[in-house]
């Protein structure tokens, strides 16, 4: 049963969303709580678009920093916050932008492919950007036979894998939390749930990758867990709540967490009093960025949307 004083804070920020027209987006990885007060929970790629249809003049991000950048990138004219200024993405840091112009004096051949778990700062210096959901089709597509892909080298993995055309450079870096998982976890996991399938985020190591029945993003692993007819038991090899979510979409399946490691301290930083502080204009951080850094990031943002869609 939910306790009252969540529903009574929810019902506040319900309110108060209404009376000052917010738009609340809430990347897949919040909990449930917060998944139920928000307009719309998606992906990273379906977050960015979202948040330049919707109608309302401020958007509340509730996920991490990077993807709160995005949405003031592609929406300059609304004002934009992060609900809790501390959740930060560890790999939008990795690297710096100093690196990249490097490697293209040195380089000149490649077209920087850059996840959009990246710093705008970094996106300056890139070609393209691209979610999990869009890597494949989008690199695809690129003119160019020479990629360089960063900062997450597990996905550039899986993209090489599937587009061997191209001759695809990786350069490390990734996801802390992704990473960790082990070959040893996969075969714990499929030893504990013989019956079911297995299910990852294309952050997780080539190793684990490879032994999955289904790649994705977030979101496509909630669509193929949810449309799947063959299984009633899957193992969840992304971030846990996801576990909450599909429980709740599909409660006649079952949802099992590849690893108790998969939790992301920057994603779970959120809270609903966030949420409301945020509401009521105690909270949260308004993102500010120089037009100057917008406007050069924004291309290969712009080249993601048009090459994603
Ligand atoms: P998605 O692109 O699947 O939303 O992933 C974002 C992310 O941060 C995964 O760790
Ligand atoms: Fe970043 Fe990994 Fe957390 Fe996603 S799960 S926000 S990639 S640290």
């Amino acid at each position: 049963m939910v306790d009252l004083r969540i529903r009574e804070m929810q019902d506040e920020i319900m309110r108060l969303k209404k009376e000052k027209d917010v738009c609340i987006l809430a990347h897949s990885y919040q909990a449930r709580e917060i998944v139920e007060i928000a307009d719309f929970m998606g992906d990273s790629y379906q977050l960015s678009v979202m948040a330049q249809k919707a109608p309302q003049k401020t958007v509340l991000m509730c996920g991490v920093r990077f993807m709160a950048e995005t949405v003031k990138m592609l929406s300059e004219d609304k004002k934009v916050i992060l609900v809790n200024p501390i959740a930060g993405c560890p790999m939008a840091e990795q690297m710096e932008p100093e690196m990249i112009r490097y490697f293209k004096e040195k380089n000149p051949e490649y077209t920087i492919v850059a996840y959009i778990n990246t710093t705008a700062e970094l996106k300056t210096v890139c070609d393209v950007c691209v979610t999990s959901s869009t890597a494949v089709k989008i690199v695809k597509q690129i003119p160019n036979e020479r990629i360089a892909f960063i900062p997450d080298c597990n996905l550039g993995a899986y993209v090489q894998k599937q587009v061997p055309e191209k001759e695809i450079k990786l350069l490390q870096g990734g996801c802390p939390i992704h990473a960790s998982v082990t070959v040893r976890e996969v075969e714990k996991a499929r030893e504990l749930y013989p019956n079911a399938l297995l299910l990852v985020h294309p952050e997780c190591v080539p190793k684990v990758v490879e032994r999955a029945d289904f790649v994705g993003s977030t979101s496509a692993i909630m669509e193929f867990a949810k449309n799947n007819t063959t299984h009633t038991d899957f193992i969840i090899g992304t971030e846990n709540s996801i576990i909450e979510h599909l429980q709740y979409m599909c409660p006649d399946k079952r949802f099992f967490p590849l690893s108790k490691n998969l939790i992301c301290p920057n994603m779970k930083a959120t809270t609903l009093v966030d949420v409301l502080r945020a509401l009521e204009g105690k909270g949260g951080e308004e993102i500010v960025m120089d037009p100057e850094t917008i406007k050069a990031a924004r291309k290969c943002i712009d080249e993601m949307i048009r090459l994603g869609g």
